[in-house]
């Protein structure tokens, strides 16, 4: 087999227990990738960590809640220990909820949210930024609902129309120091989060999240001078 241009890079997922973290976790380990995943809940975490450290590369798997500063931060310190530096840094984890309109929306679902989807995604990549070199690569999972909204997740679409935000703002703040920003916006994916979204929604026209980790791992194996800014992918029938 040719050996991968990704082959011991180091490679940060957030979110990697189950559904698109954990298929890039997978996808980027067939690609030789040393692999830092977080998550939560810690037998899902010891359970990835034993599936991806009998492909032999070395695997970081720590608890982290995006939504907690001190929690980043001690994350952050054992990703220094380990490997003392970031290739890639996959801003994945996310939450959604049940489909209600605004005046039914609770505080804490809005403030949870919130606090994953966008206040996550800026902590651990400001923590990441003091890892990440020329030719490092950033990829924030959003969501169509980035640029579109839909309906009854007023959460869920605020969140990621601005994390949308804050991805473009950090593309424009690294190009000059060569680190590029891919902002993922899938569509409907075979996934747990589609219990809180829309249990009965049809599966069988979604995308599986193998098929969302192998295009971002072809954005992310582009040449260093070329990428792709916005992957919007989706199953061919549209959106559900
Ligand atoms: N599935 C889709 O149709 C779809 C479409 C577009 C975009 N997306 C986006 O894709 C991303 C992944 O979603 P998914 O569909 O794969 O859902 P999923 O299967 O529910 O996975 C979500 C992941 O995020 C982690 N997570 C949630 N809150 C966290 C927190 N506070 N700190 C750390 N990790 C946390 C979860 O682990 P723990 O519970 O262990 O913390 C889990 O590993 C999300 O950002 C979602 O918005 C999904």
């Amino acid at each position: 087999m040719l050996k991968s241009q990704l082959t011991s890079q180091v490679a940060l997922i957030t979110g990697a227990t189950r559904g698109i973290g954990l298929a890039l976790a997978r996808a980027l380990s067939a690609q030789g990738c040393n692999l830092v995943i977080t998550g939560r809940d810690e037998s899902a975490l010891r359970r990835v960590s034993r599936e991806l450290a009998s492909r032999k590369a070395p695997v970081l798997a720590q608890f982290c809640d995006v939504r907690d500063p001190e929690s980043v931060d001690d994350f952050f310190r054992a990703v220094r220990r380990q490997f003392n530096r970031l290739d890639v840094l996959i801003n994945n984890a996310g939450v959604a909820h049940t489909n209600m309109t605004i005046d039914n929306v609770p505080w804490p679902v809005w403030r949870e949210v919130i606090e994953t989807n966008l206040t996550g995604m800026f902590l651990v990549t400001q923590a990441a930024l003091t890892l990440m070199k020329r030719g490092g690569t950033i990829v924030n999972n959003l969501s169509i609902s980035a640029n579109r909204v839909f309906a009854g997740l007023a959460a869920y679409n605020a969140s990621k129309h601005g994390a949308l935000g804050f991805t473009n703002t950090l593309r424009e703040e690294l190009r000059g120091k060569g680190i590029r920003v891919i902002g993922l916006l899938p569509g409907a994916t075979d996934t747990a989060i589609w219990n809180t979204l829309w249990p009965q929604a049809p599966r069988k026209k979604m995308m599986s999240a193998a098929t969302v980790a192998d295009a971002v791992v072809s954005a992310i194996l582009l040449p260093a001078d070329t990428t792709v800014e916005n992957l919007e992918i989706l199953p061919t029938t549209g959106t559900l």
